[in-house]
């Protein structure tokens, strides 16, 4: 019966309800097949490829309390660090040199960084011939506008849970529709988009799962980012249970069913999680890597969860380490800007 739901997820996605959703999401003997459905789609769709994006974690700082985040404003243990737009500007450069040239700036929200501030990263960055993308949190409209105009080109904003009462619970004083609303400003304004979510939150069920699945789809996501959800120690989920790999990788690989030609990350969360995690989700779906080249001391300070993986490393090792990662999962490592290749009709 479950053979039946991939089967017309492939062919009539728009016809899928949360409870067919949940029923792959529950039934363990389907994995195997929906793991070679998604791969056999990244392949028809996208090819071998494998897009790089350097991240730079440029400020820990955070106004928001959100329960599992590890740099939640109300964590007093966590030292704090901003990067100045010289050190920020000087990292896309060394990215550069690695031959990648998509950079991710991502931060806690962190009002200290203006508008202008922004702006002018942005623009230095661009004047490099790198591509763009922001990952610093709910910002005002007009903002995004501003450097949308100045060069930006991607924003990337998880809506960590489209179950509107878990978000409530996670997110003290939001609501899941602002974000939403958020995402769709970000869309309106032609932003490649990224959402995505966690896996494992407490009181997370499959078909809150399901609810994340369809959101991305409806919203036609540019680009999803799923991870398993890991306690923190200096958080109030600190005795939660986790996300496990298995579920996460199916949902990676159902978001590849319905969204043939999104870009997927294959999540430093799921490498946190298993040493095998990211090649696994290469190999059911993901199609992007996002190697860590925040310098030290920063690097290790940025702990959104613990056991993140490439703490100890060079800071400069994770640009090679991945493209050796995407060869040995059968891979190949791209080159190019690594903007969503849309596919006309990709159902059809
Ligand atoms: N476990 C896993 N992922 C987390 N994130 C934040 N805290 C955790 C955690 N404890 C994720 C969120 C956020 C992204 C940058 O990191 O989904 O959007
Ligand atoms: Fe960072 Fe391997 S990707 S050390």
């Amino acid at each position: 019966m479950c053979e039946d739901i991939l089967t017309k997820i492939i062919s009539h996605p728009d016809a899928v309800n949360q409870e067919e959703v949940a029923a792959v999401l529950s039934d363990e003997e389907i994995t195997p097949k929906l793991f070679s459905k998604a791969d056999e789609i990244r392949r028809k769709y996208l090819g071998k490829d494998v897009y790089f994006r350097g991240i730079i974690e440029f400020s820990n700082y955070c106004r928001n309390n959100c329960l599992y985040c590890g740099i939640r404003g109300g964590n007093s243990v966590v030292q704090r660090y901003r990067m100045t737009p010289d050190e920020i500007v000087s990292r896309a450069e060394i990215i550069l040199n690695e031959g990648i040239k998509t950079v991710v700036l991502q931060s806690g929200e962190d009002p200290f960084y203006t508008t202008d501030m922004i702006g002018e990263i942005v623009s230095r960055i661009k004047n490099l011939g790198m591509t763009i993308t922001l990952s610093i949190g709910e910002r005002d409209f007009y903002e995004y506008r501003y450097w949308k105009d100045l060069g930006a080109d991607r924003y990337l904003m998880r809506h960590e849970t489209a179950d509107e009462s878990l978000y409530a619970q996670l997110h003290p004083g939001d609501h899941f529709e602002t974000r939403k609303a958020h995402l769709l400003e970000l869309k309106r304004l032609w932003y490649e988009v990224g959402a995505g979510s966690m896996v494992g939150l407490p009181g997370q069920d499959d078909i809150a799962l399901a609810k994340d699945i369809l959101f991305t789809y409806q919203l036609d996501a540019d680009m999803v980012g799923i991870g398993p959800f890991i306690p923190h120690p200096d958080t109030p989920l600190k005795d939660s249970a986790g996300g496990s790999l298995e579920k996460t990788l199916k949902m990676v690989a159902l978001t590849r069913l319905f969204l043939p030609d999104a870009n997927i990350p294959a999540t430093t969360a799921l490498g946190s999680i298993s040493p095998q995690g990211r090649q696994m989700a290469l190999q059911c779906g993901a199609n992007v890597i996002m190697p860590n080249f925040t310098p030290s001391p920063y690097r290790a300070q940025y702990a959104l969860y613990p056991n993140k993986i490439c703490i100890m490393e060079n800071d400069k090792a994770c640009g090679k380490c991945s493209k050796l990662l995407v060869q040995n999962a059968g891979y190949e490592v791209s080159e190019s800007h690594g903007y969503r290749r849309r596919i006309a009709k990709a159902h059809e």
